[in-house]
């Protein structure tokens, strides 16, 4: 029988029967996968788990520490935290092209992770939060973004000399059982049904050049667009949502002068499968306010637009 309970208590049984008293290491992104992961391990292992969390720079506003508080805090786990911000942007200072900015984020990543599990010489086993369609779609390999998707935290992106054994505890599970589990485990509803975050973040969020200022910016448009989303009851209503960094100036007034300022776009979309998607027709209203609070609360920003594209012919994504 089905049943987060039985999945809990088998899977904790199969983890312990597999790593014994080996220590493991968990790459934490604070996606619902990873967490489910290591909410499991640490139910399961307890001290024998390390997670290591990189921030990239890239990540959402406060993510860094909220993921710190939840997670090392809260449940007590043992979390690395590695500041990358300043690596990321050396890495990424002069590159324009989408595709080799993923690389570039994605190979960083296992670069750091490696770093991190090379200290960690006691550790014999690497969790990880793959779960059912990741194997479908790596078995497939499929070319493309879609492969690339996975490449990154998931499956593909492994170091080809790895001396870790894996353990994949969620592997045979669908996302929406992963969720269950998530939330029997204890984890806040929240996170569980936060839309989905690329690998790459806000890397593929700012549009050409990522640069550490961008970053800031769009964070902030970004961290007002989900808020009201949520105060006006709309975040569960749409698939996924957030705000696009745009480097282009645009003319604004601001008393009897003139700016130049950036542009933000707003997305938010409808979708069961995120291979087709309609774009959500969010409140006029909505959108009004939404406009005017990160013009006014974010300097450097003159002019909001909201994104009506369908999937197809546009990606969910601008890059
Ligand atoms: P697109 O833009 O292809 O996005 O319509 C479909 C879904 O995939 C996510 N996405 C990514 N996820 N690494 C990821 O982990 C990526 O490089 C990537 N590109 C797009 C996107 O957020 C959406 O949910």
């Amino acid at each position: 029988l089905w049943t987060a309970d039985n999945i809990i208590e088998d899977s904790i049984r199969a983890v312990r029967a597999k790593v014994g008293s080996d220590q493991v290491i968990l790459g934490l992104s604070g996606g619902v996968d990873s967490s489910v992961v290591a909410a499991l391990l640490h139910k399961a292992i307890g001290g024998q788990l390390t997670c290591v969390f990189v921030d990239t720079g890239l990540l959402r506003l406060n993510e860094g520490d909220q993921v710190m508080a939840m997670f090392a805090e809260h449940m007590g786990i043992k979390v690395i935290r590695v500041d990358a911000e300043a690596r990321y942007m050396a890495a990424l200072n002069g590159v324009a092209d989408p595709e080799r900015k993923r690389k570039i984020i994605g190979g960083l990543f296992v670069e750091i992770f490696d770093e991190e599990a090379a200290r960690l010489t006691d550790a014999k086993w690497l969790a990880q939060g793959t779960i059912y369609p990741d194997v479908i779609e790596s078995a497939g390999a499929k070319s493309g973004k879609a492969h690339l998707i996975k490449s990154h935290h998931n499956v593909g992106g492994l170091p080809e000399n790895m001396t870790l054994k894996l353990v994949e505890p969620l592997r045979e599970l669908f996302k929406d059982e992963v969720r269950k589990l998530g939330l029997e485990l204890g984890l806040p509803a929240d996170m569980i049904h936060r839309h989905p975050f690329p690998g790459p973040g806000l890397g593929v969020r700012i549009l050409g050049e990522v640069k550490k200022d961008y970053a800031d910016l769009l964070r902030r448009a970004d961290a007002i667009f989900i808020e009201e989303l949520y105060r006006h009851d709309l975040y569960s209503k749409v698939s996924q949502a957030f705000a696009v960094f745009l480097p282009v100036k645009s003319v604004g007034v601001m008393g009897d002068g003139r700016r130049y300022d950036y542009v933000i776009a707003l997305r938010a979309v409808e979708t069961i499968d995120f291979m087709t998607a309609r774009w959500a027709h969010l409140p006029y209203e909505f959108l009004d306010l939404v406009s005017r609070r990160i013009i006014n609360e974010v300097p450097g920003i003159s002019r909001v637009t909201y994104d009506i594209s369908g999937k197809p012919p546009a990606t969910i994504e601008w890059e």
